[in-house]
């Protein structure tokens, strides 16, 4: 049994990933015989409707100053960044002619630099001390800590209340969502708002991405249990848009009770997540069974390309990729190695099953018969990128299914 940690009734796991070492968690070969590990299992309240881990890591053990996620290492993640600053500029920020800015978790700055060059005042929170700094030199300001209660406390001390709160990919990393939710109503002016994005749940469990869970991630969120959350807090959802980032997204509008009118979406959707039953632990069962289904697929192609003499790579040492290869139990005798753009992952070795990850040059000279797709949130960007280069060469991926193309 354990406790909910939005509304603290007691729920149990549906699915058992096994020891599962920090995602993030790129290792040179010499030190990989000394790895944490921890039981990752997922459950869903019934009251709350709440899907989150059981256990999560400390977060000093995910997040510091060697972080290897870089956000604008994606261009395509740039551009929709910038539409992200523009959309909420336009529609809440013309009212105030000194708005104030505050981003939880801005990382190399990939947002907030949109509002830094228009002048607009702004506030990056953001602990990876090295990530922290790429957006300070960007000309951002950025406090390199932790965002929570008191942290939002200090800052409308300092700076006055926040026109808009913004934040992508990033509350769905922090188990003290209380201190979260109660620190964003202490800091959002009366009509500020606090808008942020996560992948969601009903993309999760309609695509089998089983992979988007591991340490970072935990906490699943439907327009449901958002709702709660924010009627916890005084706060209500005003709105909701899908994004197509991250293999689908959420983008949750969260303003003061009472402050604005919610739009219609808010209710089609959550109509709509109880026709998908996000709400019943039956549609959770389901789920399990697919993700064990994705398993054997991947690995008997896998084997079976192997059995072939073929030669397979990795394209992409996502963070989501260590999920897959520890839960499927993964190594290098079927993945010769994983070909990454992000420097401090390169000459390092995988999580938990040790695949050498390798600069893009590699991939490009050496290329191989078949390239597993880790990256396939990126499949846009990526088969731009490939072209016609690998016009006779073949991919794999495993989202919604295990697939040649
Ligand atoms: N917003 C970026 C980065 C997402 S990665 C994007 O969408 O690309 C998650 C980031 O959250 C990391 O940079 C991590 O350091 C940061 N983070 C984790 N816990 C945090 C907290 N309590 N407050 C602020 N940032 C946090
Ligand atoms: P993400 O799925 O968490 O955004 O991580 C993407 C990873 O894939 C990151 O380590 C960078 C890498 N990558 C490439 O190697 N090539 C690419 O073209 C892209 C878009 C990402
Ligand atoms: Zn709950």
């Amino acid at each position: 049994m354990s406790q909910c940690r939005v509304c603290n009734s007691n729920y149990e796991p549906f699915i058992n990933f096994g020891p599962q070492p920090i995602a993030n968690g790129f290792i040179p070969e010499e030190k990989s015989n000394d790895e944490y590990f921890f039981e990752m299992k997922v459950g869903h309240c019934e009251n709350c409707n709440m899907v989150q881990l059981i256990d999560q890591p400390d977060r000093e053990k995910m997040f510091h100053g060697e972080y290897p996620f870089f956000s604008s290492l994606s261009k395509h993640m740039q551009v929709h960044f910038k539409n992200f600053a523009e959309t909420v500029t336009t529609r809440f920020l013309t009212q105030n002619p000194n708005p104030f800015v505050v981003e939880i978790g801005c990382n190399d700055g990939i947002m907030l630099k949109n509002f830094a060059e228009k002048n607009i005042k702004h506030l990056g929170v953001e602990p990876s001390e090295n990530v922290a700094k790429v957006a300070e030199e960007k000309g951002i300001r950025v406090t390199s800590r932790f965002f929570d209660y008191d942290l939002a406390a200090e800052t409308r001390d300092k700076f006055g209340p926040a026109d808009a709160i913004l934040s992508a990919n990033v509350i769905c990393h922090i188990p003290y969502i209380d201190s979260i939710f109660s620190g964003v109503e202490k800091l959002l002016s009366e009509k500020g708002v606090f808008v942020y994005e996560d992948p969601y749940l009903g993309d999760i469990v309609e695509k089998t991405s089983y992979d988007q869970i591991y340490d970072e991630h935990v906490f699943f969120f439907s327009a449901i249990s958002v709702s709660y959350l924010s009627e916890k807090f005084n706060l209500e959802l005003i709105d909701v848009e899908a994004q197509p980032t991250h293999g689908g997204s959420m983008r949750y509008y969260i303003a003061r009770k009472g402050a604005y009118q919610p739009a219609e979406n808010v209710a089609k959707l959550i109509t709509k997540e109880k026709e998908l039953g996000l709400d019943k632990p039956e549609t959770f069962e389901r789920f399990r069974a697919n993700v064990e289904k994705s398993r054997e697929d991947l690995v008997g192609l896998l084997k079976k390309l192997k059995n072939e003499g073929k030669r397979v790579v990795g394209y992409g040492a996502t963070s989501k990729s260590t999920t897959v290869l520890n839960y499927c139990n993964i190594d290098r005798e079927l993945i010769e190695f994983i070909s990454d753009t992000t420097p401090l992952k390169q000459g390092k070795v995988s999580p938990g099953k040790h695949i050498p990850i390798k600069p893009y040059e590699s991939f490009k000279e050496d290329f191989p018969d078949y390239a597993l797709l880790f990256a396939w949130n990126h499949r846009k960007e990526i088969m731009e990128k490939e072209g016609d280069f690998s016009a006779n060469r073949k991919w794999i991926t495993y989202v919604p299914e295990v697939q040649i193309f």
